[in-house]
């Protein structure tokens, strides 16, 4: 292979981002893997804009925030949306970056299965199809021969799946707790060292671009959720989807609460807990000072494992250009074992 034709599905913070990604390293993937990447297609919710000989990156993400549409893109910008854009082109592989639907996981499911079904592989940010039928779309990858990767589904550039079966492939994981959403960490942050209010903290969070499309899958705890079940099914083996997970969020949380802990010595924050005893994301006392106390949008995962002890990992949970930095490492994970 000398060349990857990829569509990028969704083009919203994290869409974008692959897109700048792309163009900023698609020299740097020539180097690695041998393989061109060129962007073929690339989709908002209700347009797109096609051209088999490739699209600028650059010019996408300018006609997606000056005319808030890919249909404006010149003469390649068109009406078509969601699987007819699949059927449009030729391409290797779907990067799927719509937000996420913890209710039926559409459109990334359907969008996931059809390019399973068209023998392509599969870069996903996505948590709903994932959370809500992990078995079902990692099955029907394998059924199909083709590679799905997901680790831009949780903690953003925090390196977790890949590093956890490739780097402690010699471990039994027994859990992994830790901060699974930036948004929430944002805010508890802020309220704890700035003495912000909740409401005008989860704006700040929302004008950041790191709060999901509804912010409430953020402060309720559903985004981390979503990532619980993901790392427990992938890393632990764990046959769990999201109504397994006992969840509570951070939005009763007041400033009163958080003074009150700070007193102690203590922090607040939204703590993920993966073991086979416990699927649980809810509020928590923290020590200040432990590895929990990562401010602003980090997230961290301590990995407790049988051979190795544990690990901690910390890294920018959230964001676009950190997202797509983890999809452009799946992407060349690809690459790298096709050729
Ligand atoms: N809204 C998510 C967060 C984005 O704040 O962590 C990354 O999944």
């Amino acid at each position: 292979m000398d060349e990857c034709k990829v569509i990028i599905m969704g083009f919203g913070a994290v869409g974008q981002g692959v897109a700048n990604a792309i163009s900023m390293k698609k020299d740097l993937i020539l180097e690695k893997t041998g393989v061109a990447v060129k962007v073929v297609a690339a989709a908002d919710s209700s347009t797109s804009a096609i051209s088999a000989d490739g699209l600028d990156e650059k010019l996408l993400v300018e006609t997606k925030n000056n005319e808030g549409k890919l249909s404006a893109y010149p003469q390649f910008g068109c009406e078509k949306s969601g699987e007819e854009v699949l059927d449009a082109v030729d391409y290797d592989c779907l990067i799927e970056a719509t937000p996420t639907n913890i209710v039926d996981a559409e459109p990334a499911f359907s969008l996931t299965l059809k390019a399973f079904e068209q023998g392509k592989d599969v870069v996903t940010s996505n948590k709903g199809h994932l959370a809500l039928k992990f078995k079902e779309v990692v099955g029907a990858a394998e059924k199909a021969g083709v590679e799905f990767k997901y680790e831009a589904s949780v903690g953003g550039a925090m390196p977790i799946i890949n590093f956890t079966k490739e780097t402690l492939s010699s471990c039994e994981i027994k859990s992994i707790i830790g901060i699974l959403n930036g948004t929430t960490n944002y805010i508890l942050s802020r309220m704890t060292t700035e003495g912000t209010d909740y409401e005008a903290t989860l704006i700040e969070s929302q004008e950041l671009g790191i709060a999901e499309t509804d912010p409430t899958q953020d402060v309720e705890g559903i985004d981390a959720a979503c990532k619980t079940v993901i790392l427990a099914n992938s890393l632990l083996g764990i046959d769990a989807t999201y109504s397994d997970v006992i969840v509570s969020g951070i939005s009763n949380i007041n400033s009163d609460a958080i003074e009150l802990a700070k007193k102690d010595d203590y922090l607040i924050k939204l703590i993920a807990e993966v073991s086979r005893e416990n699927l649980r994301v809810s509020p928590r006392l923290v020590k200040k000072g432990s590895s929990y106390d990562v401010g602003g949008t980090l997230n961290m995962a301590t990995i407790h494992t049988d051979l190795a002890g544990d690990i901690t990992v910390m890294g920018l949970g959230a964001g676009s250009l950190e997202t797509a930095s983890a999809m452009l490492t799946d992407l060349i994970s690809i690459l790298k074992n096709k050729n």
